[in-house]
């Protein structure tokens, strides 16, 4: 799986893909991360990339053109199952949107600043919107970031034990039941009985338990859906 991210802030993108499971991934050949300068497709010598609204009001805008420049550029070379904008007023992040990214081979990610982008590269170019939720950041490089390590992780063959990311919080629709590691006893607190007791049916059973009334406690939202 292939992304292709365009930001003015290049350097802040790198880290994030070079540690862990995501170096892992691209080590492995399964994903590609392909960053790219918005400045390198800017029309003025200032290399600027932004300019002030039509109409009035603070902030400056991205201009349409280093955007169009790229992305068409991208688009010359292959086919793009989807180009994202990371935006505070798009759809919010969920692990069914993760999922169904996941099953794609090509993604543009726009990531915005200042005030925000011309409408009409949204109009005419962007074809998912994506939040990670109800707050606002001062650029779209660390939603894009966690975009695609939400989805990545998915992808098969990334994470070592399969299963792992089929029993994460969200993807039953229930939050994760408590876990623990050694030692047992820990200045008297004790991991529970039922899961030293090696019956796994009955530890299932706990953990569908936990499960429900941790979602229950804290999300219960989550039930109602
Ligand atoms: N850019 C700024 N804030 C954002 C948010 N909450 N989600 C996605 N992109 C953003």
């Amino acid at each position: 799986m292939r992304f292709d991210i365009i930001t003015v802030l290049p350097s802040l993108l790198e880290s994030p893909f070079a540690h862990s499971i995501l170096q892992r991934a691209q080590k492995k050949g399964i994903s590609e991360i392909h960053v790219h300068n918005l400045r390198d497709y800017a029309i003025n010598k200032q290399k600027s990339v932004d300019d002030y609204p039509y109409g009035g009001g603070s902030g400056m805008v991205m201009q349409i053109e280093p955007f169009a420049l790229c992305i068409e550029k991208l688009q010359s070379e292959r086919d793009y199952d989807e180009i994202i904008y990371m935006t505070p007023d798009g759809t919010t992040l969920n692990q069914e949107i993760a999922n169904d990214l996941s099953t794609k081979k090509n993604i543009i990610i726009l990531c915005g600043h200042y005030k925000g982008i011309d409408q009409r590269i949204r109009d005419i170019f962007v074809t998912k919107e994506i939040s990670i939720g109800d707050y606002v950041l001062s650029g779209g490089e660390l939603p894009a970031a966690i975009v695609v390590d939400a989805i990545v992780r998915l992808i098969p063959g990334v994470l070592s034990d399969e299963t792992s990311a089929l029993s994460d919080s969200f993807q039953d629709g229930l939050l994760d039941a408590p876990i623990y590691t050694r030692p047992a006893e820990w200045r008297g607190h004790r991991v529970p009985d039922i899961l030293l007791s090696g019956n796994e049916a009955k530890i299932n059973e706990w953990r569908d338990e936990q499960q429900l009334a941790r979602t229950r406690e804290r999300r219960p939202d989550l039930l109602n859906d």
